[in-house]
């Protein structure tokens, strides 16, 4: 008997991703060889007691000049006396109003790695020093030049990716958006500890993101490969559970973060990275070629954490000169986690940010306070030591919209009705959070899958009008083999958008598996009218008319996707198949040849085959 290979499953589509990924909030890139000996306090009367050369180049070193020198972000450099004389009034304001360094968070009990604030009595001293007269004092003072590393910060990378094309960055106008697809060039799987990202000329490029695309999904969005695609925010499917797991995120300032021993990034043949930019207008026109640099592990990673996000942009309508408008979410944690690391995202709305856990004991602590939150400055923070939480914690989000007037970011004048959506005019409410599971029983299977579909759930009783949420849940329900539970789900996905190829494929490849080929064969036929070169639909419903014994029509849909998917060892086979089915035995035994060559282990294509062979010798 010849028979047909496993039909594929359903895409798990994951909720909007903007970004994934990142490193490294931001800390200084410098190197002290030695810190100027505290000062004594001793004033002589009449002279100045605070130098430049003793008491505020320490603080300007420390803390200003990553950004403040040549080649970074910031217009200015701080690394002389006469550079902060220059600027000496300036300093003292933006340091008195904590808008230098740029560090959002308010502070908390739970603290931050890298945290970037200046103490009330460093910020004094700045202006004690203006007040009297801002010397320069006694060169035997003053510490040593901040060290800066040129070129790659943690040496040569294992990989160096560059961006195929430039994007030209016209002079003036609004931001732009813009995504860079990287195609990797690697034949195995490869295990990344460290990625630094190159974005161009750091006074235009904002900040960028790394996004994994493991499905080549991304693709489809460039006018030419290597073009890219513009956009603020992108979502992608992923055809397995195959959850986003690290923050790969690049703003002024970063320094390239390496990964915990064990928690690797894992990079397969095919997978291409997307950099996410959000680039500023400088008055000319500006040449944007950004580059990658990876740095491989060798073994594989052993710990799998995972971004959960939470999210609740449905209730973002925000009228027109609403000064406070409050969205929350509740989320209660199915598992123990720690917590790692967290992202919070709005646009130029968004005013005050908060994310809070209260404890199964009742305890209250605060993840995050932005009280100024500031897109433009928006950063991962990572935490100083894991946050444990444990099952039963409630994750809660308060993020407080400013739609007035006096919002000086407010992109609309006069304000407009503001409701949630992927351009920078249009809001969002997004947390995310990096946690690795922990005390897992292994017996409850994968703890990821657990988190994910406690989340599915809530997002689903939270809004019943939220597709991905049902589409999820289904996936999730389906890949946990309760298939009846995931088709009341897409049909729940279904009612709200009908034409839908992913979930109609999917509804479909659960009619497939639950051996109802004909029912399947509708939503197929659905799913390729919205997407005629829809790889899964055609090889899912080659799957169905074969087990109709509809072979030539079988044959005609492996085709097809072999069309959208050249080298698929499985469709070849399964085409292979539907030929032998036919009776046409040398097409058959050509096309179980040519899966051999994509993929020798294919068990199907080399059974198939045999049992070929055997036939005709028969014969
Ligand atoms: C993470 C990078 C970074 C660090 C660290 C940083 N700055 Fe800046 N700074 C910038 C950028 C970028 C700008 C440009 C203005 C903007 O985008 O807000 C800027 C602008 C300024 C300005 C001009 C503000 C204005 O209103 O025009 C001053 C003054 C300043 N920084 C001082 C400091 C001082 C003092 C420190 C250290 C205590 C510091 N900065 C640390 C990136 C940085």
């Amino acid at each position: 008997m010849l028979h047909f290979g496993p039909g594929v499953n359903a895409r798990i589509e994951w909720t909007a991703w903007i970004l994934a990924t990142t490193l490294g909030a931001s800390s200084p890139g410098t190197a002290f060889p030695g810190r100027a000996p505290q000062r004594a306090e001793q004033a002589s009367a009449g002279a100045p007691n605070v130098t430049f050369n003793r008491d505020i180049a320490p603080i300007i070193f420390d803390s200003c000049a990553s950004c403040h020198r040549p080649g970074e972000a910031a217009p200015f450099s701080l690394l002389t006396y006469a550079d902060v004389k220059k600027h000496a009034r300036q300093i003292a304001e933006v340091t008195r109003t904590r808008n230098m360094p740029p560090w959002l968070p308010a502070p908390q009990e739970l603290k931050f790695a890298d945290e970037m604030r200046l103490s009330d009595s460093q910020i004094d001293l700045i202006q004690k020093w203006l007040d009297q007269g801002a010397a320069e004092g006694n060169p035997a003072d003053r510490p040593p030049q901040p060290k800066f590393t040129e070129g790659w910060r943690l040496g040569m990378p294992d990989l160096i990716l560059k961006a195929q094309k430039p994007l030209i960055l016209p002079p003036e106008g609004t931001d732009t958006y813009w995504n860079f697809i990287f195609r990797l060039p690697i034949e195995k799987t490869r295990w990344v500890k460290a990625v630094e990202i190159r974005p161009g000329d750091k006074r235009y490029v904002h900040h960028a993101n790394i996004l994994v695309d493991r499905e080549e999904e991304s693709r489809r969005r460039e006018a030419a490969p290597g073009a890219g695609f513009g956009g603020m925010e992108i979502r992608l499917e992923s055809q397995v559970f195959d959850p986003d797991s690290h923050l790969l995120f690049w703003k002024p300032g970063t320094v390239p973060y390496v990964e915990p021993e064990g928690m690797e990034l894992r990079l397969d043949k095919g997978t291409d990275l997307i950099l996410n930019t959000h680039l500023q207008p400088s008055g000319k026109t500006e040449v944007i070629q950004p580059s990658i640099g990876l740095y491989f592990a060798s073994h594989p990673a052993t710990k799998l954490p995972m971004l959960l996000q939470l999210e609740n942009d449905a209730k973002l309508q925000i009228p027109a000169g609403q000064r406070n408008f409050l969205v929350t979410d509740d989320f209660i944690l199915p598992i123990d986690v720690d917590l790692l690391a967290i992202y919070p995202h709005a646009h130029y709305l968004g005013k005050d940010i908060q994310a809070l856990v209260t404890l199964p004991d009742g305890t209250k602590k605060t993840l995050i306070h932005i009280p100024r939150w500031n897109l433009n400055w928006q950063a991962v923070y990572r935490y100083a030591e894991p946050v444990m939480l444990p099952k039963g914690t409630t994750v809660s989000l308060r993020y407080v919209y400013d739609n007035s007037e006096e919002n000086p970011l407010n992109p609309n004048h006069p304000p407009a009705r503001v409701k949630s959506g992927n351009r920078s005019s249009d809001e969002m409410c997004h947390l995310w959070l990096q946690v690795l599971p922990v005390n897992s029983d292994p017996a409850q299977g994968d703890p990821r899958m657990l988190l994910q579909e406690a989340l599915a759930l809530h997002n689903v009783a939270k809004n019943p009008a939220d597709f991905e949420a049902h589409y999820n849940l289904a996936a999730m329900l389906q890949a946990k083999g309760r298939l009846d539970r995931a088709m009341e789900e897409y049909e729940a996905a279904l009612r709200l958008r009908p034409d839908d190829a992913v979930a109609n494929n999917a509804m479909g490849a659960a009619l497939l598996a639950a051996s109802s080929p004909d029912q399947a064969a509708f939503y197929l036929e659905t799913a390729l009218k919205a997407r005629p070169d829809y790889f899964d639909a055609h090889y899912n419903l080659g799957n169905a008319l074969a087990s109709q014994n509809d072979f030539e029509g079988a044959s005609k849909q492996f085709l097809l996707a072999l069309r959208a998917r050249p080298a698929d060892a499985n469709a070849e086979a399964n085409l292979g198949s539907a030929l032998a089915e036919m009776g046409k035995f040398s097409e058959a035994k050509s096309h179980f040849e040519r899966a051999l060559q994509i993929d020798p282990d294919n068990a199907l294509a080399r059974e198939n085959l045999s049992e070929l062979q055997r036939t005709m010798n028969q014969r």
